[in-house]
């Protein structure tokens, strides 16, 4: 469906050519003065600097015009150069009808053939999910849904690291812990045995272990290098240990996204991009775009319009190693090669910016991508505790994730647990609840700006919270069923939407009519905080309707019926919304 700020623009472009005006001068937005109209046009203004005429007589002409139309209920002229707009219920009544019988309510699916590959969440084998990679989740997962909904084809990867120093460090800690292991002979050419040496939790403690004392230690660390080198070479026996840091962490990365609710259609790993790097080099070479440069090979990405200092984009060290940004280069060409696709969105913390710009250039200018294939870097803000410093734990260590959910639940279960409800509702709702404080909590905020995690507030049944949505969801759920029993279903196909009885619900019909255009800028500009603004406010819209008015038992069964149809729509424009940002609704609350 059009957007009903396109629509009423198109009237009054009509009524601005028909004036022999531009008709660009009849572009309509939203009011921002709702208590004085619904919408507004802010033309006139401009129009009156190139006509030289007074916005005045442009806008009364303008409104002359518009008189034979009847979809308007109000038209005004307020100085300096506005025209003032309210519509007729009608419009706003056959927009959100129509929006009811359509299984998108009126989203065009403006991304059918477009390919977009979103690169998120980040994690690394071996390493535990921390704190860190809560927010590459949560918007991924989010721009990740809206695109879909919008008819991309949208690939979520999660672009696993799965190659650098830390296999070292492992193989370093595990050598020194278990000399006797078979995996450390060159030569291993067992049996690949079926039960890896390590579980998860043995896992989590080798690495952060191995991290610290190479920190301290230059040995150790030389020892790791060299047996990241020898690893990356194909040493038999690492490869075979290796292969079982991959099976146990990807199992438990899994496990944790899911009970995110963050879903990865491709899990690829920068091992899986390794083969292409020497054909990319020598091809690089050869054209002359990679030169030697203190003995390492790098790709000049300098531009003369460069305000900021640009280092050369480094693609193979004075040793021979290969860096990071060489296996996202591979990455860039295998995605380009498998999938084709119109974009590229990289969702990795704003700290990241100008090494993406390095890679991205030198992309570019190698010819690793198409040209007409965009590379976006979305770069985030940190999340930071109270005191304005990255979220830590109380002794002042990086939190994983997972401790961070279960404390998020814990808060909502102690809340919940008070209800008349089994247990095992009672850790569904807690589960539910909590993900959506913490997942609107999150994405409430431009995605780049830096924001104060506040689990109270976070928590909060009450104002711009998760669970505030949430509740009102429920609460139409309950209406809705308390209707249901006292008058039987309703096949709310055979039922219309009827003019509103009061600006409570009048308001509510108008915002509801936003829904497309919401999601459409939301995707456009990768804004989620977008959609979750729109949810809010249609809650207290919502809010102040349901409170203004007894729908269970107005007497008036077309108006009725009217109503149980309208706030059905709210409630699956909310939950769509909700949706969209990742976020599963309880039954109850
Ligand atoms: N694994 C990386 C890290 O922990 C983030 C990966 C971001 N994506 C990328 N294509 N480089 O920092």
């Amino acid at each position: 469906m059009k957007m009903i700020e396109d629509l009423i623009s198109d009237i009054l472009k009509g009524a601005f050519m028909r004036c022999n005006y531009d008709s660009v001068y009849g572009k309509v937005t939203l009011s921002n003065r709702p208590d004085l109209c619904q919408f507004q046009c802010n033309g006139c203004l401009r129009a009156a600097k190139e006509y030289h005429k007074s916005p005045q007589v442009i806008a009364e002409e303008v409104m002359t015009q518009l008189g034979d139309v009847s979809c308007f209920k109000k038209l005004e002229y307020v100085k300096p150069g506005f025209i003032n707009i309210s519509v007729d219920d009608g419009l706003i009544l056959e927009y959100i009808n129509d929006m009811a019988n359509d299984i998108s309510f009126g989203c065009e699916k403006r991304g059918t053939g477009t390919t977009i590959v979103i690169d998120y969440g980040g994690a690394n084998v071996a390493k535990p999910l921390h704190i860190g990679h809560l927010r590459p989740a949560i918007i991924g997962e989010s721009i990740k849904r809206i695109g879909k909904f919008l008819g991309y084809t949208v690939l979520g990867d999660v672009h696993l690291g799965d190659w650098g120093l830390q296999i070292g460090l492992i193989i370093t800690e595990m050598k020194r812990r278990f000399p006797d292991l078979v995996y450390f002979d060159s030569n291993y050419e067992g049996e690949y045995p079926k039960e890896p040496p390590f579980n998860i939790s043995e896992l989590e403690e080798i690495y952060p272990m191995a991290s610290n004392i190479s920190k301290s230690d230059s040995e150790y660390l030389k020892e790791a290098k060299k047996n990241t080198y020898l690893f990356q070479k194909g040493h038999k026996g690492y490869i075979a240990l290796w292969k079982h840091i991959l099976n146990v962490s990807i199992d438990d990365l899994k496990k944790n996204y899911d009970m995110l609710n963050v879903h990865f259609d491709l899990w690829k790993k920068e091992s899986d991009v390794q083969g292409y790097i020497p054909d990319i080099i020598e091809d690089l070479k050869n054209k002359g775009v990679a030169y030697i440069s203190d003995g390492a090979l790098v790709v000049d990405v300098k531009k003369d319009t460069d305000k900021k200092e640009m280092p050369p984009c480094i693609l193979v060290k004075s040793d021979g190693a290969t860096l990071y940004g060489t296996t996202d280069l591979a990455t860039i060409y295998e995605r380009n090669k498998s999938y084709d696709p119109n974009e590229i969105i990289y969702i990795v913390d704003k700290r990241q910016e100008l090494y993406f710009e390095q890679i991205f250039r030198c992309a570019r200018k190698s010819n690793l991508v198409s040209e007409g294939t965009k590379l976006t870097y979305l770069g985030f803000g940190t999340m930071n505790g109270k005191d304005g410093k990255p979220f830590k734990t109380r002794d002042g260590n990086v939190m994983r994730l997972e401790n961070l959910i279960n404390e998020l639940i814990k808060i909502v279960y102690d809340r919940v647990k008070e209800y008349d409800i089994s247990t095992k509702e009672a850790k569904e709702i807690s589960r539910k609840v909590g993900l959506a404080a913490l997942k609107y909590g999150d994405l409430s905020n431009q995605l780049s700006k830096d924001y104060i995690f506040d689990i109270e507030r976070f928590t909060s049944f009450e104002g711009n919270t998760g669970p505030y949505i949430l509740y009102t969801v429920v609460r139409i759920k309950s209406i809705l069923e308390k209707y249901y029993r006292i008058e039987g279903d309703l096949n709310d196909k055979d039922v219309s939407i009827i003019s509103p009885t009061g600006e409570s619900e009048r308001k509510l019909m108008l915002k509801l009519t936003l829904f497309n255009q919401i999601v459409t800028n939301s995707f456009i500009e990768y804004a989620p905080n977008k959609i979750c603004q729109y949810i809010y406010e249609l809650s207290n819209e919502f809010n102040k309707f349901y409170n203004n008015n007894k729908i269970i038992t107005e007497k008036n069964i077309k108006k009725q019926r009217s109503w149980i149809k309208l706030i059905i729509l709210v409630k699956d424009i909310l939950v769509n919304g909700l949706d969209l940002l990742g976020i599963e609704v309880p039954d109850r609350m």
